[in-house]
């Protein structure tokens, strides 16, 4: 019997509506358009507004229109990894509410929890299932409510964070598409320069830990930034010669979109013409999960059989890895 693959055969994504302008940023912190889109690239990104709306409400969407597109049942989903650094609630997962919630009522889940590597991550778990060939339609969902641990008073970092929602639907195949092979990396030694410190259990949330800020996002940029640009390059570069691939053969760099800098040093340093390179960074900001699936979601329409993607990521953990797979269908 051939070797199974895990191919992605839908991929479906969801913003909020609400637009967050460089410009009304600036009237909430000193900042100003020209610093936000020459430092990070980015223009505007969503929010998701309302009372007890969580990640999961985006997740649900993507779910959602991937299985519409397919054209499968919910009930016929056997398994949902949801990757997510914002969960609803620390439990129970948020892999599943959102079975709950688009009635997926045959499928275990679970959560992923790498930051802005997290889809990476639950991409390849979800591989692992597929090829063993105990599961063969997983929802790999990418989710995440940046704004709900963003500090509005912090111009380092509310510059860069948005909302948003991605998912990919995983089957197995026989043919030489789907994933071929990946490189996953950790090294909690950088758990000090990106975190969410309080609210876990070390650290429970008091009034103290409020009154601290401690609830949001702290990131030491200037280093996180250097081991992004190094490792997001070495890891792709690494998958590249281990399949014999130059700059030439891929098809697209489908990379993490923390900053325009990073990517762009990524794309140079795999010797690949810029405009192979996915970039929604410009209207989504970083949507940590799900900025991996939001490109695939709008570039699907480019992307054709056989197609060679190198998807990358770089995040807080730290965490990073890349992915080298083949498209399996024409749009
Ligand atoms: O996805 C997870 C992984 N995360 C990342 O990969 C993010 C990596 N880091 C970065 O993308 C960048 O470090 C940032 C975009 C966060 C910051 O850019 P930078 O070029 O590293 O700026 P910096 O922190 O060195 O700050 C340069 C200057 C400082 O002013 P002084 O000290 O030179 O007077 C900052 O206070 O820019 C100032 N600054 C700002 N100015 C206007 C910082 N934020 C802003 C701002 N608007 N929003």
């Amino acid at each position: 019997m051939k070797k199974l693959r895990a191919a992605i055969t839908a991929v479906h994504g969801y913003v909020p509506d609400y637009v967050l302008t460089n410009e009304e940023l600036a009237t909430m912190v000193d900042t100003n358009d020209e610093w936000i889109r020459t430092r990070t690239g980015v223009s505007e990104r969503r929010i998701l507004k309302g009372e007890d709306q969580g990640s999961s409400v985006m997740g649900a969407e993507a779910v959602k229109g991937l299985c519409e597109k397919r054209g499968i049942s919910t009930d016929e989903i056997d398994m949902i990894l949801c990757a997510t650094a914002t969960p609803d609630m620390l439990f129970p997962a948020t892999a599943n509410i959102i079975a709950d919630k688009v009635g997926a009522r045959n499928a275990f889940g679970y959560d992923v929890l790498a930051a802005c590597s997290g889809f990476l991550y639950a991409l390849v778990t979800a591989s692992k299932y597929v090829e063993s060939g105990s599961h063969k339609k997983v929802v790999v969902v990418g989710a995440d409510k940046m704004s709900s641990i963003v500090d509005y008073t912090d111009r380092a970092t509310c510059i860069l964070f948005g909302d948003g929602a991605g998912a990919v639907l995983l089957e197995p195949t026989e043919n030489d598409t789907g994933i071929i092979d990946s490189v996953l990396k950790s090294d909690g030694v950088g758990r000090h320069h990106l975190y969410q410190k309080a609210g876990g259990s070390a650290f429970p949330a008091n009034q103290e830990t409020v009154a601290a800020k401690e609830h949001f996002i702290h990131q030491d940029g200037k280093t996180v930034f250097k081991f992004a640009v190094k490792n997001m390059a070495d890891v792709s570069f690494e998958v590249m010669e281990r399949n014999n691939l130059s700059g030439d053969d891929i098809d697209w760099l489908v990379p993490h979109q923390a900053n325009k800098r990073i990517i762009d040093a990524t794309a140079s340093r795999m010797n690949l013409d810029p405009k192979k390179v996915m970039l929604n960074i410009q209207r989504y900001g970083n949507t940590t999960t799900a900025t991996i699936p939001l490109c695939l979601w709008e570039w699907e329409t480019k992307l054709k059989k056989d197609s060679k993607l190198m998807l990358a990521a770089f995040g807080g953990g730290f965490t990073w890895g890349a992915v080298y797979l083949k498209w399996s269908y024409n749009t």
